[in-house]
């Protein structure tokens, strides 16, 4: 799944409450972590522990780490050496510092040990264990370490609402884990199998979330085009079945695999008035022998086809896609395949990521052969290619007339405002009042990158 972790709104301030160890949680990586890291403060807040946002201050540090790409890894172990040299130059008691997620998972007890060694380490299935470990850490002489890793089948977990950003889409993990077996990925060996959350829980979640005054949902999961509830309700009849809480507005979701997107689940996409289209769909390579050795289970013809149906039956459709470059024995000419997918599809939006290679994943035991300074370049190629192709079809937006929604005021110009739209192009819009949550007619009169610039239109 892609990281959008950047467009998120600035969280509430924290709560910390003067007598009870306070939390400080950091997320890393992908939403499914966003809300994970929402049900670890769900988790700790009824425990006595109080939220802190102050890296000097907090009693714990939790890190909710990923293992996707090595350099994400690498960060959360400079991370923790940051922390405790931040603590040690401000005169400060060490933290007991947690990491959570994906490493938890991977590296288990070894996060314990060596010179960044940590206190505790509890994988994705075990969140409800950290109030007791925590206590038992803070409550210990000399802080006697924990690691609890393993996955769980029934492990679900709920966030609760009143803790969600203040955006308008609230997250909601609507599966765990991942059956597919892409040779390059560590996601099935850290999150485990795919586990479906009940339809039930999910509809309960949302009614809360809407009473909560939330308007808008992401459904989240590695593949959520896969959910399959007890081999009873398939993702489309999920939709179906979310569509109709009341008072819910938007419905996006978050990732979809293509070999899933049959024609059945588009067509209940582009009928459902509350589902936004918005198909984020990675495809990772435009070359067929690539794709095979990555497990992809398509060719590039039949995500080509799918893209075709899906301008067919979801009006408005827009896409964006996630791509590996350099991957084991990637040609120059295999990789200028990929480039023609984007010439082809005509994404809004791309997320692009040069090849590295996992522990243990399938492909580790192919040579990774495409030289560094290689997979540089084809990142370089791709972006630009994009980019190119970008600028010339968000020019010929302009002058359109969107529907978008408000969601948080700009950086600039004062006063301005960020929207989106259903197909997740973002606005900003200044020169009008305007409120959280408004829906509002904006003719677009510029862009900057993948933002638009519009005006409030009476049309
Ligand atoms: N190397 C580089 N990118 C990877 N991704 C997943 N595994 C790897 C890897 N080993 C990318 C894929 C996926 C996104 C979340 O991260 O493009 O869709
Ligand atoms: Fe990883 Fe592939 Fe599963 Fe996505 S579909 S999480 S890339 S194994």
């Amino acid at each position: 799944m892609a990281d959008f972790h950047s467009e998120l709104a600035p969280r509430p301030a924290a709560e910390t409450v003067p007598g009870t160890p306070s939390v400080l949680v950091e997320t890393y990586g992908c939403q499914m972590n966003v809300y994970d890291s929402q049900a670890i403060e769900g988790i700790l807040a009824p425990a006595g522990f109080s939220q802190s946002r102050d890296e000097l201050e907090a009693d714990v540090i939790l890190l909710n780490t990923c293992s996707v790409r090595d350099l994400a890894e690498q960060k959360i172990f400079s991370r923790v050496g940051e922390i405790r040299h931040r603590r040690r130059d401000a005169g400060r008691e060490q933290p007991v510092i947690g990491i959570c997620g994906c490493m938890a998972e991977r590296l288990g007890d070894r996060l314990r040990k060596g010179p960044s060694g940590v206190d505790i380490v509890v994988g994705v299935d075990n969140y409800e264990t950290l109030p007791g470990v925590l206590q038992q850490v803070l409550a210990s002489q000399g802080r006697r370490p924990h690691a609890v890793v393993g996955h769980r089948d029934e492990a679900h977990y709920v966030a609760p609402p009143a803790l969600y950003p203040t955006n308008n889409s609230h997250l909601v993990t609507i599966h765990k884990g991942c059956d597919y077996k892409c040779t390059y990925c560590i996601v099935p060996s850290t999150r485990g199998p795919q586990r479906e959350k009940d339809p039930e829980t999910i509809a309960q979640e949302i009614r809360t979330i809407v009473a909560a005054g939330g308007r808008e949902v992401t459904l989240l999961g590695q593949n959520v085009t896969a959910y399959n509830w007890n081999g009873q309700m398939d993702f489309a009849a999920l939709l179906q079945v979310v569509a109709e809480q009341p008072g819910l507005e938007r419905i996006r979701f978050l990732t979809g695999h293509p070999r899933d997107m049959h024609p059945h689940l588009m067509d209940v996409i582009g009928t459902l008035d509350t589902v936004c289209p918005w198909l984020h769909i990675p495809i990772q390579s435009g070359n067929d022998r690539v794709l095979k050795r990555m497990k992809r289970l398509y060719t590039s013809e039949d995500y080509l086809r799918m893209a075709e149906y899906a301008r067919k039956v979801i009006p408005e459709v827009t896409f964006s896609s996630d791509f590996i470059v350099g991957f084991p024995g990637e040609t120059n000419a295999e990789f200028e395949d990929t480039l023609e997918i984007l010439r082809a599809v005509k994404y809004d939006q791309i997320f692009s990521f040069k090849y590295s290679e996992r522990p243990g994943v399938p492909a580790a035991k192919l040579r990774d052969d495409v030289p560094l300074a290689e997979k540089k370049e084809r990142l370089a190629r791709l972006n630009a290619l994009q980019e190119e192709i970008w600028e010339e079809e968000a020019a010929a937006l302009h002058g359109q007339t969107w529907t978008a929604v408000a969601e948080t005021p700009a950086r600039k110009p004062a006063g301005a405002w960020r929207l989106r739209t259903a197909n997740n192009r973002k606005v900003v819009v200044a020169g009008a009042q305007i409120e959280q949550g408004d829906a509002l007619r904006v003719r677009i009169t510029g862009h900057s990158n993948t933002t638009f610039l519009g005006e409030p239109s009476a049309e």
